[in-house]
């Protein structure tokens, strides 16, 4: 049982956001949607670590379909803030599978200023999937910098620093089963 008021996470306080049933219950319609979508097409589903395994977990186990899952890793925050550049630890090289004519869904923690999908997009592009779409926990529009459009979202959120469900402060706060919103008041 988490707290339900503020967190102290290193240097920053957070309060709760979205919580852990929200979550489980929003996860598990994205889940039944994307498989319905999928029926028959046998989609690999490229998870983007560090931030997606807890949604990733979450979101296969909702989708009664048969599907490939694998990993990709890319950074691109220090901290809190945007780099701006996504840096590819894990990629597409180290894939197993065969990206020609597969249905690919991306599967991501947050869409913040698009960069990180920018970068993968273009390199998925290159390898002649039969299609690609993006399936992320959560979404800021109003940080986006670049031509994305999510189609699966669980949910989409004002442009403030979250953390949570996968999603971190200095690699700390993962572990937290909902979603906690960086106290601007701090
Ligand atoms: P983008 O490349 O700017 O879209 O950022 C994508 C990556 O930045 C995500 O996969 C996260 O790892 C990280 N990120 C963006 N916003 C947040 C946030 O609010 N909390 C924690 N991590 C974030």
């Amino acid at each position: 049982m988490e707290s339900s008021t503020r967190l102290l996470i290193q240097d920053k306080y957070f309060v709760p956001y979205l919580s852990e049933q929200q979550m489980r219950q929003r996860v598990q319609e994205l889940g039944k949607q994307i498989a319905t979508d999928y029926a028959d097409k046998k989609p690999l589903l490229l998870c983007i670590l560090n931030g997606s395994f807890i949604f990733a977990a979450d979101l296969v186990r909702s989708m009664d379909t048969v599907c490939q899952v694998s990993f990709l890793k890319y950074s691109s925050y220090i901290k809190d803030k945007s780099s701006n550049q996504a840096k590819d630890l894990l990629g597409i090289q180290g894939l197993n599978e065969n990206l020609k004519d597969r249905h690919l869904i991306v599967v991501e923690d947050i869409v913040d200023t698009g960069t990180t999908m920018d970068k993968l997009l273009k390199e998925l592009d290159s390898h002649k999937p039969a299609s690609i779409e993006i399936a992320t926990c959560l979404f800021k529009p109003s940080a986006l910098k670049f031509n994305i459009s999510p189609k699966y979202v669980a949910f989409s959120i004002p442009n403030h620093f979250v953390i949570g469900y996968g999603l971190d402060y200095d690699n700390y706060g993962r572990h937290l089963s909902g979603i906690y919103i960086c106290d601007e008041d701090e």
